[in-house]
């Protein structure tokens, strides 16, 4: 292989490994853009984790869907619900709170994947299938409702200060 694509390789793979770990967030990058990624990221796994007969790899991906979930909820709490329920408008908050009985619900739902002692059970399977069902409504209405206030209330200059945050907060979850 000569130099250059022995480079480019390189590049692709030390790229994707910073997406799969969730750490792409780029300095001056808007939050919306973050969030999306992650979003994109998590739905993969869960489409993985639903198709997948297999009971080991079910077991990683439960594993790989807790590493890139968790942080993702608890700091976009921390950072984006927090701000949009602390705006004036009612119809805005009450998106910002039902978004985060939504997360508590996904945090359920994975805790007893997480706690499952069989991997191929139909509970197991039915299980897999809500949370799926679950996060495709969440990010769906997120997207749609949550994104709409915040573009309206928040400036890019505050957008881009959310990602830095939102960086921060998510590297103290992973570090508990
Ligand atoms: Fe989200
Ligand atoms: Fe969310």
């Amino acid at each position: 292989m000569n130099l250059i694509r022995r480079a480019k390789s390189q590049v692709r793979r030390i790229a994707s490994r910073r997406r799969s770990n969730g750490e792409a967030a780029v300095a001056g990058e808007d939050i919306l853009d973050v969030l999306k990624r992650e979003h994109e990221e998590v739905a993969a796994l869960l489409n993985r984790l639903v198709e997948t007969d297999s009971g080991p790899a079910r077991k990683r991906l439960v594993q790989q869907i807790k590493t890139a979930l968790v942080p993702h909820l608890r700091a976009e709490e921390k950072v984006l619900y927090r701000a949009v329920i602390r705006l004036r408008d009612r119809r805005v908050r009450q998106h910002g709170e039902e978004g985060i009985i939504e997360h508590r619900l996904a945090d359920n739902i994975l805790a007893g994947l997480g706690r499952a002692r069989s991997a191929t059970s139909p509970q197991f399977e039915a299980t897999a299938k809500v949370l799926r069902e679950l996060m495709q409504h969440h990010v769906d209405e997120e997207e749609r409702e949550i994104w709409q206030d915040v573009r309206e209330n928040f400036s890019a200059d505050e957008r881009m200060r959310m990602t830095r945050r939102f960086e921060t907060e998510k590297q103290r979850v992973r570090a508990v």
